[in-house]
């Protein structure tokens, strides 16, 4: 049994995990445990903890222990939890030693290597420090070094504690059609859990992720110490903040515990996915700009291209098409100026065709009705039209009416005797079986070669969630959960290494798989089934808190709106779209000839911007929580250029104009403004020059007083 004796800790190991602005302090204490000792601003020489003094009692161990396990003195929430071949549920680690190598320049990766004090078990705690963006990235890697194998109850990625007088807790919640919603609660004693259990498709009632302002009791965008988090993870997970009787709060974080005990066989190791942290003294915004640096520069997958504008057909054509109907729309979209066009549900299946979502998934071969002609046909249609080509595959999943579900009824994920369920007429493949890896890469492999090397682009959609979880594969059902997503990542790994240039959208009903796991091989998440601008004001500015929006697909679709029946203005619709990765999803010949001319001005308009929105700095001005506008803008890395877009989105009275008072430029600079896609400007200072203080200082108050009023701007810094 550890004994921590009393008050100091009178460290003998000091490891500071130090970015630019942040220092992350680990030491150990008297009982050589290693202890959590400090995450902020930088506190200089990290020996200062040496002889710290918490004036806690010493034979509570309710002390930060870094990566705390269950067991021992620990009674809290813990990040690992073992069960040994002799009965123990014990663990208590303590520090063996630590090294830091330089991985870049401005990358240094911190190995903190425990083990525990009775068995050889060892955990090796990485912290992957990115100094210019101020993040950190950390997992635990744990190895079974005995001779007997041990179970992982619980293996949380990563554990921070903190102290301050509040915690404002900022989350996303919501639901299909309804994502990344923001609710902030200020957390009381105890624990506040957010989590899914849904195997896949785990973020549209959560998401993996979340912002903390310290001693602020509202998410101020400029000001104050937030520290935001998130998982990369795109299975079940678990974010728990536990604040204790002495006001510390603990924040553990990773896979979810659920029904996922985890054999680890003698000499095996398990590695947690990645949580991200980042800290600031400059408020929400700036932990969003440090995560979206963080992830264009060092980690997904679209790094330094920008993305194409596209027509997708879903809404335009649903199941109901046929080489026309598509030669059609690839006209209309290059006509209107759009880049790519991409052929979403509906395509294969002839046995059973899929011509509802009752059939075909499974069956991906080319429905020889619909498109007699083939895929290659099309895609080379697009180039010729010059425009690219990408087409919706959905590989983890099959229908009932399928020759694949009758030819292998054991790939299906099922519990042995019990009835499996349907969610939207479909079953899910076990992805833990290697055939079914074999399949899954086979899907997309042969969707490609339809292709004959014109396709640029796949959508992989992803449909239902787990129920009845269980594989005719695993022998132990516990690992079903995590070994289904490490399977779908194995597939991912070797698609990426054939195919490391397509192009590829995470999509799982809309955003139901919005996480970093799934941005390490996609280039891009479809944000929402709900494409209604209204409701994509909210989840895009939820979105867009963690994810940059060079990821998140972002359509004009058709009104009234197919999800919500609202009616919005045509420019709203565009102005909206232009601040995400813009698409349209809707029938062109059912557009006017006013309105072609209108999204052809604003697809141009859009091209000249959008090195701006996904490349640049997002600031968010006005949220849509607080009243009758939203605005946000983009402001390029040398402040040289900039985009403003605001929103009216309540009827407030037409005498008030909002006030919008810009930042993130450079004060000394002066700008021109422009506004774009309007013939009658709603600012007075339109074709004018301001310096940036007076844009930061006095804004601009344009007049978008009427419901779905909307303004694009276009600042310009002059020499
Ligand atoms: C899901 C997707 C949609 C569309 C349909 C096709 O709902 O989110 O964008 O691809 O499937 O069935």
């Amino acid at each position: 049994m550890l004994i921590v004796s009393s008050l100091a800790y009178a460290a003998q190991v000091q490891i500071a995990i130090s970015t630019d602005h942040t220092d992350m302090v680990l030491a150990t204490n008297k009982a050589n445990q290693l202890m959590f000792m400090y995450y902020g601003t930088k506190v200089g020489c990290p020996q200062q903890f040496e002889q710290f003094q918490s004036y806690r009692r010493s034979d509570y161990s309710t002390e930060p222990l870094a990566y705390p396990a269950r067991g021992g003195r620990f009674f809290n929430q813990p990040a690992l939890a073992v069960k040994y071949s002799d009965g123990d549920a014990n663990t208590e680690l303590t520090y063996s030693s630590h090294e830091t190598k330089n991985i870049s320049s401005d990358v240094k990766q911190t190995t903190v290597l425990l083990s525990d004090t009775k068995t050889s078990l060892e955990v090796q705690l990485v912290y992957t420090a990115y100094l210019k963006e101020d993040v950190i990235m950390a997992h635990a890697v744990i190895t079974n070094k005995g001779k007997k194998d041990i179970t992982l109850e619980n293996y949380a990625s990563s554990a921070i504690n903190l102290k301050a007088g509040s915690y404002l807790l900022t989350h996303y919640y919501g639901s299909w059609a309804r994502e990344m919603q923001v609710e902030h609660e200020l957390l009381t004693h105890g624990i506040k859990t957010i989590e899914n259990k849904m195997g896949v498709r785990t973020t549209h009632t959560e998401n993996p992720s979340f912002m903390l302002s310290l001693d602020n009791s509202s998410l101020d965008e400029n000001h104050g110490e937030v520290i935001a988090g998130a998982l990369a993870w795109s299975g079940n997970y678990k974010l728990q903040f536990q604040m204790d009787e002495t006001d510390r709060l603990s924040v553990i974080c990773g896979i979810n515990d659920y029904a996922s005990a985890y054999t680890l066989k003698k000499g095996a190791t398990f590695s947690t996915p990645e949580m991200i942290w980042t800290f600031t003294t400059s408020g929400a915004g700036q932990a969003s700009r440090n995560l979206h640096d963080w992830a264009r520069r060092h980690y997904i997958y679209s790094k330094g291209h920008l993305a194409y504008t596209l027509l997708n057909s879903w809404e335009g054509a649903y199941f109901d098409f046929n080489t026309k109907t598509l030669t059609d729309m690839i006209d209309d979209a290059a006509a209107m100026g759009l880049e790519m066009f991409v052929l979403d549900d509906g395509w294969f299946g002839n046995e059973y065709p899929r011509n509802s979502s009752r059939a075909g998934l499974g069956d991906w071969q080319t429905n020889t009705k619909k498109i007699p002609e083939g895929i290659a046909y099309l895609a080379d249609y697009a180039h010729k039209k010059g425009i690219k080509f990408g087409i919706w595959i959905e590989p983890e999943m099959v229908n009932p009416s399928s020759n694949l579900a009758h030819k292998h009824p054991e790939w299906i994920v099922k519990s042995s005797g019990r009835e499996i369920t349907t969610t939207r007429n479909q079953w899910l493949l076990d992805l833990t079986r290697p055939e079914v890896q074999d399949f899954v890469f086979s899907v997309f492999d042969e969707t490609m070669k339809k292709g004959e090397g014109k396709i640029d682009y796949i959508k992989w959609d992803c449909n239902r969630h787990v129920e009845s979880f269980g594989s005719t594969w695993l022998t132990e059902q516990s690992r079903f959960f995590v070994d289904y997503t490490l399977g779908l990542y194995s597939v991912m790994k070797r698609i990426r290494e054939k195919y490391p240039n397509t192009i590829i959208q995470s999509c799982s009903s809309g955003g139901g798989r919005v996480d970093f796991g799934a941005l390490e091989y996609f280039d891009e998440v479809w944000t929402s089934d709900n494409t209604e601008a209204l409701s994509r004001v909210f989840i895009q500015y939820g979105t867009n808190m963690i994810y940059p929006a060079a990821t998140t697909g972002s359509h004009v679709s058709a009104v009234p709106n197919h999800q919500t029946n609202n009616i919005t203005p045509l420019k709203f619709r565009f102005d909206l779209a232009s601040t995400g990765r813009l698409g349209m999803e809707l029938q062109p010949a059912n557009m006017t000839k006013e309105e072609r001319t209108f999204a052809a001005k604003a697809i141009q308009s859009y091209k000249q911007l959008r090195h701006l929105v996904q490349d640049g700095d997002l600031y968010r001005l006005v949220s849509p929580y607080d009243g009758n506008h939203y605005a946000l803008m983009y402001v390029s890395k040398d402040k040289k250029e900039a985009m403003v877009a605001a929103f009216c989105i309540h009827y407030q009275g037409r005498t008030k104009t909002p006030k919008i008072r810009l930042h993130g430029l450079d004060p000394q600079m002066k700008y021109s403004i422009e506004e774009i896609n309007n013939e009658k400007p709603s600012f007075w200072g339109n074709g004018k020059t301001f310096s940036g203080a007076w844009l930061i200082g006095q804004g601009i108050n344009p007049q978008l007083v009427k419901l779905y009023d909307s303004g694009i701007w276009h600042l310009k810094a002059q020499e």
